[in-house]
């Protein structure tokens, strides 16, 4: 399989239209370090048969940015998008209404994703003069389903749900991690862009899996609140921070599977290429995603 990463920002993108923060400044200055919206397009073995992983508010640049990802030639239309989300939140999910020139946008999402987008979003209402919109379960480990002759299925991280969608109930799966296995190549990727709480079980899948790409939301705990951002920390807020005691970099550090950081946010230092983070990472054979990079598995 091939992953493309479209894109490697949190909520927001690098810059953030409303922030002149040290990031968002850096941005402005220096071009090659904007980064849009996390999300994937995953290729099977076919180089016409691809799904999205989320579905961002920069969606239609970012397919337009890859050549293999636009209409082919011959055929006036891409007639139908394979979509698969890993949470509801507007990061991931507000691409959905930029699709709508779809014939057809089938959607792969957990119970409770699904009763936020159709409830409170009502995506299913707003689309239907514009498409045709198809809504699938995403399987929990074990028992995948299969697109793009990929399997894919869901690892449940956590309750943490979009602040849209404050009062519906609680959920094991509100959140998820992406499992994806190539049969062909024997290739598997974990894909968590919001890791709320360390488990066994995540652990379990991460040291299982050849690639992963995870919550990279905040460099340590208190940068929402040092930065102003928030009166949470990056805990309360559903990211587990990088570093510090609570950190993700010393749980990965050594391990055997190539991992990548990436739904950056504007506030983390990291996203300036010369801070010196990146080496203490670096040495713990970490690092940063970056948009457009292609990763085969
Ligand atoms: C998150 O990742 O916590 C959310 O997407 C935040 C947001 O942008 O609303
Ligand atoms: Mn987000
Ligand atoms: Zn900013």
């Amino acid at each position: 399989m091939l992953l493309r990463i479209l894109g490697t920002a949190a909520g927001g993108g690098l810059p953030q239209w409303n922030c002149a923060c040290p990031g968002c400044s850096g941005a402005r200055r220096f071009p090659s370090r904007r980064r849009l919206h996390d999300g994937l397009a995953i290729h099977g073995a076919r180089p016409d048969e691809w799904f999205l992983v989320n579905a961002t508010p920069d969606i239609a640049e970012q397919l337009e940015s890859h050549t293999s990802l636009r209409p082919s030639a011959g055929h006036d239309r891409t007639p139908v998008i394979h979509v698969v989300l890993t949470d509801a939140e507007l990061d991931h999910t507000l691409g959905l209404l930029r699709l709508r020139e779809a014939a057809r946008i089938e959607v792969w999402c957990t119970q409770p994703v699904r009763a936020a987008l159709d409830g409170r979003l009502h995506l299913s209402d707003v689309l239907l003069p514009y498409t045709e919109l198809i809504w699938h379960d995403l399987p929990s480990v074990g028992t995948p389903t299969r697109i793009a002759g990929l399997d894919v299925d869901a690892v449940e991280l956590s309750a943490k749900r979009p602040r849209y969608a404050a009062q519906n109930p609680s959920h094991p799966a509100w959140s998820v991690a992406l499992r994806v296995h190539d049969p062909d190549s024997g290739g598997r990727l974990l894909y968590a862009p919001a890791v709320a709480a360390w488990s066994d079980h995540l652990a379990q899948e991460l040291a299982a899996s050849d690639c992963a790409l995870l919550d990279g939301t905040f460099l340590d705990d208190h940068e929402p609140r040092r930065t102003g951002i928030s009166s949470r920390t990056a805990t309360g807020m559903g990211h587990l921070p990088i570093l510090g005691p609570s950190g993700t970099s010393q749980r990965l550090a050594g391990s055997d599977t190539r991992i990548y950081y990436t739904h950056v946010n504007n506030t983390n230092p990291l996203v300036d290429p010369d801070a010196a983070e990146h080496k203490q990472l670096a040495d713990a054979g970490l690092a940063i995603a970056h948009d457009r990079m292609v990763v085969e598995l």
